[in-house]
């Protein structure tokens, strides 16, 4: 008899094939566009798709940071790390290209900032600015991360206490947000995008 099913022990899956059976299975995903401060003051922008809310009790929020292949952090991990502190801007339909761009690998003596385009605002209680150009983020300060295994692709669970929520009042309707104003954006496989007002749209890496 042939089973309806085919099942995979994670034995048999490579990091490569988990990766691709989890961001199809978990989609599509919120785009958080995280900025961060290095300890000496350098900013730093990228945008993370491993990335929820999990409780409000106080308020919390998570992105996963994924291993590189170099032995040491992305930027994003070292900063909230050395510096206990991040901001999370919702990625709309508006700034998915920039947010894209803000993928790349620059220097450290450049600015994502800068290449996307995006505009920094200031927080009100911690250092790394909001972008302009979102709606929606929210200011955290660093309850733990959380590190599972070792390897490429491993992952660093950055869970943040938020601090202070800011909601733009051109979607802002007597103190809460109307989510019909919000064209947010989730990740599907890859490159492909989905949006909530609009079609499938891609963009190339950088
Ligand atoms: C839409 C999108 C979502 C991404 N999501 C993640 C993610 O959840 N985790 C991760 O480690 N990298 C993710 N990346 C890749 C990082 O943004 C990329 O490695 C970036 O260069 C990291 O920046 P940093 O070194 O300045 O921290 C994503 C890239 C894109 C374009």
């Amino acid at each position: 008899m042939t089973s309806e099913w085919r099942t995979y022990s994670s034995a048999d899956f490579t990091p490569q094939q988990a990766y691709q059976f989890l961001t199809r299975m978990v989609s599509p995903r919120p785009i958080a566009l995280v900025s961060t401060l290095s300890k000496q003051g350098a900013p730093n922008l990228a945008p993370f798709s491993f990335y929820m809310a999990g409780g409000a009790n106080p308020p919390s929020i998570c992105i996963s940071v994924a291993r590189p292949r170099s032995a040491a952090d992305k930027d994003t991990l070292a900063n909230i790390k050395s510096t206990g502190e991040f901001c999370i801007s919702v990625v709309t339909r508006q700034i998915t290209e920039q947010a894209n761009l803000t993928s790349v690998e620059l220097p450290h003596s450049a600015s994502e900032w800068e290449y996307s385009g995006l505009t920094p605002r200031d927080a009100l209680i911690v250092k790394p600015p909001l972008v302009a150009e979102s709606p929606l983020g929210v200011e955290c300060r660093l309850f733990q991360v959380v590190t599972h295994g070792s390897g490429v692709s491993s992952a660093n669970y950055v869970i943040g206490e938020v601090v202070c929520f800011h909601i733009h009042q051109s979607i802002e309707h007597e103190g809460e947000i109307n989510q019909s104003l919000v064209d947010y954006v989730g990740r599907l496989e890859g490159n492909t995008y989905v949006s909530t007002l609009g079609a499938r749209f891609s963009y190339e890496r950088p």
